[in-house]
């Protein structure tokens, strides 16, 4: 660090700023399938919808509701519906971020900040649980999941929290993801067991992102279990990325904690107004899932068949599939290779967690996939 900005953390040094998609910035046209969005844009009708709401009822000079009112509303009623619950979830059981990454950062400033815990989580795993962590200095405690499943090591899992040792900072607060991403798998009834085991002064994140497309949740727990929480997003199947919109669902103790330390005005009045129009109109919206899933099997199919010898392939419960090398001397190294390439010829996706992940996108850009992918691998061989 140079000596004028000693100003600046030490320890900032040593992070990277968290790279965005490429996309917008290439030169030449790219299948977008390395940030799990969905392929479609809003239909027409709801985007004149929103327009007409900018023009006709937005007050630009005033603040948005910092209280997210009837977004939570809309909210609480569609979780309720959702998962057909007999446990009532009310708008106090609702806090709303500006993306669920706020939210996993609000979350981090309640409990963890301040020498106050560590976190764990399971590699591979959605990353910004760790990047976040460590801009606020907190320890990230990391622990392997089984290699032909990707199921947590629940043992290892129960040592790095039993661990009372003075080196270490207790574990605070657990993260899981409900399918995980990368990897695609939902949690198994062996690791929910052990969620439900842990003590009640660790707090379980379940983030459900792909909750829509996997339709298994576990919100149900929220009204015996004050210490967890569900995180959910508009930024997958109700295809609202731009906005950045993402909820919370908790035990009201916790939603007020959330909301002590979250930015007043956190979520402007557009993205408001464009979640609860999502919602208003998610028998229009949601209908798309089946289809995304559809194809999802349907390339999983294919690549099984034809690239059976070359690749290793999940079953996946979300919009993406995870793939490996099947013969790989250095996966990373190779994998790192095959991304340039299939960038090179039009497909973007993601290398990650010793993998790479593949966004389901429409029926077009998944065939195209599939012959880059061919054309791919054949100049690797
Ligand atoms: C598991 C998981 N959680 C959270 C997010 C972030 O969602 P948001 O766009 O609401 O910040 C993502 C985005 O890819 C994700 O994969």
């Amino acid at each position: 660090m140079t000596e004028s900005l000693k100003f600046l953390r030490a320890d900032l040094a040593k992070l990277a700023a968290y790279k965005p998609h490429p996309g917008g910035a290439s030169t030449q046209p790219l299948d977008l399938l390395d940030t799990n969005e969905s392929p479609l844009d809003l239909p027409q009708e709801l985007k004149v919808k929103l327009g007409n709401f900018y023009q006709h009822s937005l007050e630009a000079n005033r603040y948005p509701d910092g209280g997210h009112t009837q977004l939570k509303s809309a909210i609480a009623e569609y979780v309720q519906e959702s998962a057909e619950l007999t446990d009532q979830i009310t708008p106090n059981h609702i806090s709303v971020g500006n993306g669920s990454d706020e939210l996993i950062r609000s979350l981090l400033i309640a409990t963890c900040l301040g020498g106050n815990g560590s976190i764990l989580v399971a590699k591979p795993t959605f990353s910004m649980y760790a990047i976040l962590a460590q801009t606020l200095g907190i320890p990230v405690q990391t622990i392997e999941r089984q290699a032909h499943n990707f199921a947590i090591d629940v043992e290892q899992a129960q040592v790095a929290i039993s661990n009372r040792s003075k080196e270490t900072t207790p574990v605070r607060v657990v993260f899981v993801v409900h399918p995980n991403s990368p990897t695609g798998n939902c949690l198994t009834s062996a690791e929910i067991e052990w969620l439900k085991s842990l003590p009640k002064d660790i707090l379980v994140v379940v983030d459900e992102a792909y909750f829509e497309f996997s339709k298994l949740s576990l919100v149900a727990e929220i009204s015996q279990r004050p210490n967890w929480i569900i995180l959910r997003t508009f930024s997958k199947a109700f295809r609202l990325a731009a906005h950045r919109v993402g909820y919370a669902i908790a035990d009201p103790e916790v939603i007020q904690a959330l909301e002590k330390v979250r930015l007043p005005y956190n979520l402007p009045a557009f993205s408001q107004n464009a979640a609860l129009l999502a919602l208003q109109n998610r028998q229009v919206l949601l209908p798309l899932v089946t289809e995304t899933i559809c194809q999802r099997d349907l390339m999983w199919q294919e690549l099984s068949n034809e690239f059976a010898s070359d690749l290793q392939l999940w079953r996946s419960q979300a919009n993406f599939l995870y793939i490996r090398l099947a013969k790989a001397k250095d996966q990373d190294l190779e994998l790192a290779s095959l991304v340039t390439k299939l960038k090179n010829c039009g497909t973007l996706i993601r290398h990650t967690g010793g993998g790479i992940r593949i966004t389901v996108g429409t029926e077009a850009e998944n065939q195209r996939t599939i012959n880059n992918l061919r054309a791919c691998l054949l100049s690797i061989s």
